[in-house]
């Protein structure tokens, strides 16, 4: 199944885990904080799924800042609208593919990703396409999942990569020489070198007993 379909057919099962997941608030207040956009800044969230992080944004640029949602998966993006119209905004949600930025570079002062990074098969060049989107002085943020490496929480990976491979949409597993779990290890961490070489003043943070990986910085 093509991940644009599965996440419409789980969007709202998705929406639940994304807003009242265990960790989640941290997570995504981490992102926000670490990004720290400007207020009045407007930021593009890609692979924003149920626009989970969108409140959170919307909190540090304000009334006059603006939150942009590009997805490729019809579903998700429904819900978020739907959201935002029950909040009387329904907001920016575009349907478009990260990997190929559909918005325009002078309108963008900040760029996030959030557990997409997992998803691209060549995250590092997607990280440079946010960099240029943004251009030098942009923000350009990433928080993901990867296996933790801290003594204490070592012993919850093999729930987690048992949570990678059942949150793969069906049929992923087979098509990866390797498991599901160490294929997004690698891109998460080829996303976040990718970040640190595009970026200076970069801010790496481990949150949720290093399961979740923040990094974000200026783009050069
Ligand atoms: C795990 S969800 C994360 C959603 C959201 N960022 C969050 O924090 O809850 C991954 C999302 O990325 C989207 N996605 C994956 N690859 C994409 C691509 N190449 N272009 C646009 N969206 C993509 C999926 O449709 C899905 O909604």
């Amino acid at each position: 199944m093509s991940a644009p379909s599965f996440y419409t057919r789980v969007a709202r099962l998705y929406d639940a885990l994304a807003r009242r997941g265990p960790g989640v608030d941290t997570l995504r207040r981490t992102l926000a904080d670490t990004l720290d956009p400007a207020p009045g800044a407007t930021v593009v969230e890609f692979g924003c799924g149920t626009a989970a992080n969108r409140p959170y944004l919307e909190r540090r640029v304000g009334p006059a800042g603006t939150y942009v949602g590009v997805d490729f998966s019809p579903g998700v993006l429904r819900v978020a609208r739907e959201r935002g119209v029950a909040r009387g905004d329904p907001g920016h949600l575009v349907r478009g593919d990260a990997t190929r930025p559909p918005v325009r570079s002078e309108r963008v002062d900040a760029c996030c990703g959030a557990f997409v990074a997992g998803m691209l098969a060549d995250p590092a060049a997607a990280v440079r396409d946010w960099a240029d989107l943004v251009g030098p002085g942009g923000r350009l943020g990433l928080l993901d999942l990867a296996a933790t490496s801290k003594a204490g929480w070592r012993a919850l990976n093999p729930a987690y990569r048992l949570f990678v491979r059942a949150g793969s949409p069906p049929g992923t597993a087979g098509a990866l020489a390797q498991s599901p779990a160490t294929v997004q290890d690698e891109r998460v961490a080829a996303a976040h070198r990718a970040l640190r070489e595009v970026c200076v003043d970069v801010e790496y943070r481990t949150v949720v007993g290093g399961f979740g990986r923040v990094s974000a910085g200026t783009v050069e």
